[in-house]
């Protein structure tokens, strides 16, 4: 467990640990609810093989609630994955995940988050912008759809020091 935003943590019971593979079959049971195209068990071990870094938010009662992980490219964070458990969804907690990746990366001189969402994750978009990510730019037919379509993603960065420069 790690003493991580205490303050946000404590009024909504729940607190931020490292995850790694003994967290994986609880991962992948919420990974696949909510996504349409879900990370493998094989994504999530090599994941865990690399110094990237995986947080999660447990409630009191140890409930995986959610989760994020971050791969370290020079001095970004770039977001691979981020997910809230289906039944603690819309109650804030994708807020309290984000500000502790920010308070991660500023802890650990990260200049800046750098992330891809689907054109179409609405929900997604808005929460980012929300909370300060800024459209830096798109890539065409990024994500699969289904077999015959695929959509664009949106690109998007958020400065974590006052020195990042958002080019
Ligand atoms: C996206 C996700 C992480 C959000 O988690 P959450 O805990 O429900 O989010 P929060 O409760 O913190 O915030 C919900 C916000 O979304 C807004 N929202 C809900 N549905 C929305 C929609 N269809 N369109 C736009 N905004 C929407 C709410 O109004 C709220 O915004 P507000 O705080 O300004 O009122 C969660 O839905 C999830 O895990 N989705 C599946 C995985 C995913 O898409 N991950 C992101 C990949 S890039």
């Amino acid at each position: 467990m790690q003493n991580l935003s205490q303050s946000s943590s404590d009024a909504k019971n729940v607190y931020c640990c490292s995850l790694g593979s003994t967290d994986l079959e609880e991962i992948l049971k919420i990974e696949n609810e909510v996504y349409t195209h879900p990370w493998t068990r094989g994504n999530f071990l090599d994941s865990f093989a690399e110094p990237y870094e995986a947080i999660g938010l447990r409630s009191n009662n140890g409930t995986l609630v959610a989760y994020f992980l971050l791969m370290p490219i020079l001095d970004e964070l770039h977001l691979l994955t981020f997910a809230v458990h289906p039944q603690y969804q819309g109650q804030g907690y994708a807020r309290l995940l984000l500000e502790e990746m920010r308070r991660l990366a500023k802890s650990k001189n990260y200049l800046s988050i750098m992330l891809e969402v689907r054109i179409s994750n609405l929900r997604a978009r808005h929460i980012y912008q929300q909370f300060g990510f800024v459209e830096i730019g798109r890539r065409k037919g990024y994500y699969p759809v289904d077999q015959l379509t695929r959509e664009d993603a949106i690109v998007m960065r958020i400065a974590t020091s006052d020195s990042a420069n958002l080019g």
